[in-house]
C-alpha cells in the first residue's frame, strides 16, 4: 500500500495531510527518512512518524442522529458545534458526506477513508432515504410524479426519485445522488417549501431508535452491509 494511504488508514491523518508530512521528512520506514508518499509499505516495514511507531488502525464506523444546528464537517470557520464532537473517540473520524447544518438525522462517521469515499462517491449509487416535511400541504399528485420523474433543477435534471406521501405534507423520498441542497431544491421545484428535513436511512441502515444526538458503533456486519450497498 502506498505511505499516505497506509498512514490515513492508520487514522494519522488525512491522505492529503499524510502526503505533507511524507515531504517534511517526519516520516521514516524502517528507520530511514523517505520523502516520497507513494512508496510501497506494510505493516511489517516499520513505519514512523516522528520516531512513533505506527499500526493500522481497525476501521470503526458510527452511525450518529445528528442534531438541527449542528454541522458535518470536521471543523467550523463560525464556530458552530460539529457533528465529529458527538461522538468522543480517541480516533480520527470523518464524516461520510454531508447533511444540511439545519438537516438532522442519520450520518456515520469513519476513520476508513476509503469506505468514506466508496459510499460517497456518486458511481455508486447508495440510495439515502429522507423524510421531508413541506408546506403547503398535502402534496398533489402531479407534484408526486414530477419527483419520481427527475425534475429539473438548476444544475441538471435529478435522477428520478423513490417518493411516497406518508401523511399530508410529510414525504419519504429516496436520492441516489448527493447533490447540495438536492432534496429542499427537487421540493421547491414542484412547489413545496421544505420545512423539516431528516435522513432516515443510507442504504439499507435505518436510523431506528437512535436518539437525537446519539451514536451507536456499527457491527463488522453492518458494515460489511454498508459495503455491499456501494456494491463492492
Ligand atoms: N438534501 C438536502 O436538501 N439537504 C440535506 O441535508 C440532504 C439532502
Amino acid at each position: 500500500m502506498r505511505l499516505a494511504k497506509y498512514l490515513a488508514h492508520a487514522g494519522v491523518a488525512s491522505r492529503r495531510a499524510a502526503e505533507g508530512l511524507v515531504r517534511e521528512g517526519r516520516v521514516t520506514v524502517g528507520g530511514e527518512p523517505v520523502m516520497d508518499p507513494a512508496v510501497d509499505v506494510d505493516e511489517a516495514s516499520g513505519v514512523a512518524v516522528d520516531g512513533e511507531p505506527v499500526s493500522p488502525e481497525p476501521a470503526v464506523v458510527y452511525a450518529v442522529n445528528k442534531p438541527a444546528g449542528v454541522v458535518s464537517t470536521v471543523r467550523d470557520t463560525h464556530g458552530r458545534p460539529t457533528v465529529t464532537s458527538l461522538v468522543p473517540s480517541g480516533r480520527r473520524l470523518y464524516p461520510v458526506g454531508r447533511l444540511d447544518a439545519d438537516t438532522t438525522g442519520l450520518i456515520f462517521l469513519t476513520n476508513d477513508g476509503e469506505l468514506a469515499n466508496l459510499l460517497m462517491h456518486p458511481r455508486y449509487e447508495v440510495p439515502k432515504t429522507y423524510r421531508a416535511r413541506v408546506e403547503p400541504a398535502p402534496v398533489g399528485e402531479g407534484a408526486l410524479r414530477r419527483l419520481r420523474e427527475g425534475v429539473e433543477l438548476d444544475d441538471g435534471q435529478a435522477a428520478p426519485a423513490r417518493v411516497r406521501q406518508v401523511r399530508p405534507g410529510l414525504l419519504e423520498i429516496t436520492i441516489a445522488e448527493g447533490r447540495k441542497r438536492q432534496v429542499r431544491r427537487m421540493c421547491e421545484a414542484v412547489g413545496h417549501r421544505v420545512v423539516e428535513l431528516r435522513r432516515v436511512a443510507f442504504g439499507r441502515l435505518r436510523l431506528g431508535d437512535l436518539g437525537e444526538g446519539k451514536h451507536r458503533r456499527l457491527t463488522a456486519a453492518e458494515v460489511e452491509r454498508l459495503r455491499a450497498a456501494a456494491r463492492l
